[in-house]
């Protein structure tokens, strides 16, 4: 069992194998649903779509996969690990199919977009293979596999966004969730599987947005996390509410409109590309209080060569750059990164280039790769993957410690100051504490008070932190940062 909304996982960081489960439908059809997550939170924001269209034939879920007629898994390609347990996950359903060979299994995904048929071929006990852009589908593929067929479809499609959906929240806090603005990607990094996997980019009607964040906000939700490869790059262009003009939304312009919901409801996003970040967009975040302070802006590399040939379109003078103007404009504001270690043909000096560039930002947070080479991309056609896995490890690991150093570093600048946070539940370690994230997206934990509840803004004093959480009391004085 999961609780999807207190994670600070952005889509870089593979979760594993969460199961799912969402309230009884309306109608039922007697028949459960098991459907276990892996990968970014846009493939669990999926997730919530493929339950919302099961939902609608009548299917319960369930948490114990041993009780399902039907087994979801949801995949991510983005490394090879991912596949790896992936397929580990898949022979334990494979047992459970020949206990009860009527159980229908099947892969969503990006693994399944990536493979295909390959994989019925791969794997026999697998019946469905499902890409992300043919959920609506999944009805009439279930109904073809108790006709007795293997089922697949894999097309990617240049409109779909799933706009009228209306996704279940699945085991969610009630206070924090996230919306989907866009699908796809168009950057072809050449290290990554995404656009492959995910298809071209699209952009979904900020009508429907809008009215999804005013849902979740009437439903007592206060924090809502707007998704999407590339958000910087959200663009729309069609009728205003009305229907009396055209209008063109950008990503600043979509910020703003949630923001104006309601001040209580928080707004974040994710993932910023560096190349598209514009000046609106901070300034937007400036503007209103409840935009968070905080930025997840993957750098990958600190070389202009390596950034070169992964196809980032940026150099280390834009990053920086960037990031001058971020912290110009928002003093204050959090930024997080994504970062490969031992990309091909990258050097002692390149890789000490990352570390400086780690030096000169200070991240609050980073997500740490090595290098794992995708079939299929431009770097798996085009480059060699030549750095020894030792010295990936070795590189990777200096990249670690640094950021342990840096995060403790910039926590430890909370204590003693009094911070604003949004509850989000009991803590995971005991449910004698209470946890919620600051603006900048730190956790922060402290003793539950009499009172004190899910979704509500308190202030809480920060006594100490370790390198990954702000520890603290309630306090009644203003907060110094908001
Ligand atoms: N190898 C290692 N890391 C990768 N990422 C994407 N593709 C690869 C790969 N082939 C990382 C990048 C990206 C995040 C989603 O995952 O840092 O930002
Ligand atoms: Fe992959 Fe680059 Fe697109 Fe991110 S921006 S999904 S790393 S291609």
């Amino acid at each position: 069992m999961i609780d999807l909304q207190l994670t600070d996982k952005t889509h870089d960081e593979e979760r594993q194998g969460e199961a799912l489960v969402i309230d009884a439908p309306e109608v039922r059809n007697g028949r459960k649903l098991y459907i276990e997550s892996y990968g970014c939170q846009m493939n669990f924001a999926d997730s919530e779509i493929v339950a919302s269209i099961l939902k609608d034939q009548g299917f319960e879920t369930t948490g114990d996969y041993h009780e399902a007629d039907v087994v979801f898994i949801n995949t991510c390609s983005i490394r090879e690990n991912a596949e790896q347990r992936v397929r580990n996950r898949l022979s334990q359903f494979g047992a459970e199919k020949r206990r009860n060979p009527k159980l229908v299994v099947g892969v969503l995904g990006c693994m399944a977009e990536r493979l295909k048929s390959k994989f019925l071929e791969e794997e026999k006990l697998v019946d469905m293979v499902v890409g992300p852009d043919a959920y609506r589908d999944l009805p009439q593929l279930i109904n073809q596999v108790e006709d007795g067929h293997k089922a697949i479809n894999v097309l990617l499609s240049r409109e779909e966004t799933y706009a009228d959906i209306s996704p279940v929240r699945l085991n969610g806090n009630g206070i924090t969730a996230f919306i989907s603005i866009m699908r796809g990607c168009d950057n072809m990094c050449s290290f990554c599987v995404v656009p492959f996997t995910r298809g071209r980019e699209r952009s979904r009607d900020p009508h429907s947005i809008l009215a999804e964040a005013q849902d979740l906000f009437d439903k007592g939700y206060k924090e809502v996390t707007l998704l999407g490869q590339n958000v910087d790059s959200y663009k729309w262009k069609g009728p205003d509410a009305e229907e009396n003009a055209e209008i063109e939304v950008n990503f600043a312009q979509l910020l703003e409109k949630v923001a104006l919901i309601s001040s209580d409801l928080r707004i974040r996003f994710s993932t910023s590309h560096p190349k598209d970040i514009t000046d609106e967009v901070l300034y937007a975040i400036a503007k209103y209080d409840n935009i968070c302070n905080y930025i997840h802006l993957p750098v990958q590399s600190g070389s202009s060569r390596v950034l070169e040939l992964m196809n980032r379109t940026y150099t280390r003078e834009w990053y920086i750059n960037r990031i001058d103007a971020i912290r110009r404009i928002i003093p204050g504001c959090a930024i997080s990164s994504d970062i490969i270690a031992g990309f091909c043909t990258e050097t002692e000096e390149e890789h000490q280039e990352t570390l400086t560039m780690m030096d000169y930002v200070g991240y609050d947070f980073a997500f740490t790769f090595s290098y794992s080479e995708r079939p299929g991309t431009l770097a798996a056609r085009k480059l060699e993957d030549d750095v020894p896995e030792e010295v990936k490890k070795r590189r990777l690991a200096e990249i670690l410690l640094k950021q342990q150093e840096t995060s403790l570093f910039r926590l430890q600048q909370f204590v003693g100051k009094t911070v604003r946070i949004l509850v989000e539940g009991t803590s995971k370690k005991s449910d004698k504490d209470l946890c919620g994230r600051n603006d900048q997206n730190a956790m922060v934990v402290f003793p539950a008070t009499t009172g004190v509840k899910a979704g509500q803004y308190v202030n809480v004093h920060i006594d100490r932190c370790t390198s990954a959480t702000l520890l603290g009391t309630i306090a009644v004085e203003v907060p110094e940062i908001v």
